[in-house]
C-alpha cells in the first residue's frame, strides 16, 4: 500500500517527520511525500527538513503565496496530477493550513480515502482561516486522529461517525521529545546573533503571525507596544515571521522594536525554536503549535488570542489565554514573571509514541478494506 503524505507550511513539517518514520518501520506500507510549496523560504523549509531528518519530498508542487483562493486553488490544480501518478491507497494530511484542505478536497472527490492527523480541534471562531480548513477537512476524512479528547466531542457534534475517530496523542510532541537533547541553547542563539549574555538572566520569547494580530495596524501597534513594556522588565527575543516582518514595515512600526532589550531574529529553525522555548521564562505567542510545545516543556505560555482550539493546554498545561488587550497581557505576564507561572502537567498520550499508534491503526484499517 502506498500512502501519499502532504506537507505545505512550516507547522506541518515537524508533524510529518515521525509519521514518515513510523510508516517506514512497517512492512507493506510505502509512504511518499509531497510538498505543496506553500512555504518556500529557506528559513521556513530547509532548516526544518534537515534538522528533522525528513526525507526530501518525492514531489514538489511549488505553489508559493497568494490569496486564500489562489493558494488553495493552485494546490488543488497541481496536486491532482500528482495524485493520479502515485495512485495511493490513501492521502494523509496534517493540521489546518491551506494545503491541508486543498489536498483533502482533491482526494475526496477522486474517491481516495483521506486520513487527517490532528483532527477535531475547534476554536469556534470562523474568522480564523484555519478553523474553516479544520471543519471541512474533518468532513472529508475517512480516518481521524485526535491529539486531545475534546476533539472527539467536537467531531461527534458535527455528525462524524465515532468509529472513524481515534485518540492517539500528539505527533508534534513525538518530534519534540526525540529532538530535545539536540535543542540549541538560547545562550548560544543570543551569542550567534551578536548579543552574548542577552538570555542569561531569564527572558521572554515572542512570536506573532496570525492575520488577526499582524494584518491590522492598530492591533499590531498595541502588541508591539506591549512587547516594549515587557522588555522593560525582562529581555525579549522575537523571531519575526515573514508575514509579520512585511506588515511591521508597511505600517511603519519598526521603531517600536528599536530597544536594546528586544532581540529581533529571523524565523528560527526547529532546534533553535525548541531551545528558545525550553530556556524561556515565558513565551508569548499567537501560534497554535507553540501552545502545545510549551505545555510539553512545562514553560509558561501566554496566548495572544481570544480563544484556543487546544483547550487541554489551558485545562492541564501551562497556557493562559490573554487576547490582544495590553492590560490583560501585562497582567498575565506579571503572573508568571514572578515565578508564579502555571505548573501544568503533560496531557495523556503526549508521550512520543503517537505516530506509532497512527501507523498501526492505518495498517489495520488498510487490511480490512
Ligand atoms: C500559514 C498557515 C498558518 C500557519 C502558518 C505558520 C494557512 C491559512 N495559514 O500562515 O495556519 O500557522 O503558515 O507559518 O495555511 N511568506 C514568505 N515566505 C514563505 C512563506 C510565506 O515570505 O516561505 C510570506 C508571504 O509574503 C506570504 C505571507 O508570508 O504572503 C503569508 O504566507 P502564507 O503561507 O499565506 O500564510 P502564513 O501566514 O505563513
Amino acid at each position: 500500500h502506498r500512502i501519499l503524505c502532504v506537507v505545505g507550511a512550516r507547522p506541518n513539517f515537524m508533524k510529518m517527520a515521525p509519521i514518515m518514520a513510523a510508516f517506514d518501520a512497517l512492512p507493506g506500507i510505502e509512504a511518499k511525500l509531497v510538498h505543496t510549496g506553500q512555504h518556500y523560504d529557506v528559513a521556513m523549509n530547509h532548516q526544518y527538513f534537515q534538522a528533522l531528518g525528513i526525507p526530501d519530498p518525492d514531489i514538489n508542487l511549488e505553489v508559493g503565496s497568494g490569496s486564500h483562493a489562489q493558494q488553495t486553488a493552485e494546490v488543488m490544480r497541481r496536486f491532482e496530477p500528482a495524485l493520479d501518478d502515485v495512485a495511493p491507497s490513501a492521502v494523509l494530511v496534517v493540521g489546518d493550513v491551506n494545503s491541508t484542505i486543498a489536498c483533502a478536497l482533491v482526494a475526496a472527490k477522486k474517491g481516495v480515502p483521506v486520513i487527517h492527523v490532528e483532527a477535531g480541534l475547534r476554536s469556534f471562531d470562523r474568522a480564523m482561516p484555519e478553523e474553516i480548513n479544520r471543519v471541512l477537512t474533518d468532513q472529508l476524512s475517512d480516518l481521524l486522529f485526535t491529539t486531545e479528547e475534546s476533539g472527539r466531542a467536537n467531531l461527534l457534534n458535527e455528525g462524524i461517525a465515532d468509529g472513524r475517530i481515534h485518540f492517539v496523542g500528539n505527533v508534534m510532541i513525538d518530534t519534540l521529545r526525540l529532538n530535545l537533547p539536540r535543542a540549541v541553547p538560547a545562550a548560544q542563539i543570543a551569542a550567534d546573533a551578536g548579543r552574548p549574555g542577552f538570555a542569561d538572566k531569564g527572558f521572554a520569547v515572542l512570536t506573532l503571525h496570525r492575520p488577526s494580530n499582524v494584518d491590522d495596524a492598530a492591533i499590531l501597534k498595541r502588541l508591539l507596544e506591549t512587547a516594549g513594556k515587557i522588555s522593560e522588565r525582562m529581555p525579549v527575543i522575537f523571531p519575526v515571521h515573514p508575514r509579520t516582518r512585511a506588515t511591521i514595515e508597511r505600517f511603519g512600526l519598526s521603531h517600536l522594536l528599536d530597544r536594546a532589550s528586544i532581540l529581533l531574529l529571523p524565523p528560527m529553525g526547529y532546534l533553535e525554536m525548541l531551545g528558545l522555548m525550553k530556556d524561556a521564562t515565558v513565551v508569548l505567542t499567537d501560534s497554535g503549535g507553540i501552545q502545545e510545545e510549551t505545555t510539553a516543556l512545562g514553560t509558561p505560555c501566554i496566548t495572544l488570542r481570544h480563544n484556543t482550539e487546544r483547550p487541554i493546554t489551558v485545562d492541564e498545561g501551562t497556557n493562559t489565554i490573554a487576547g490582544n488587550d495590553p492590560a490583560a497581557i501585562l497582567a498575565a505576564f506579571e503572573g508568571v514573571s514572578g515565578g508564579g507561572g502555571k505548573a501544568g502537567r503533560v496531557p495523556h498520550f503526549w508521550d512520543g509514541r503517537a505516530a506509532e499508534r497512527i501507523a498501526a491503526i492505518v495498517a489495520a484499517w488498510l487490511q480490512n478494506r
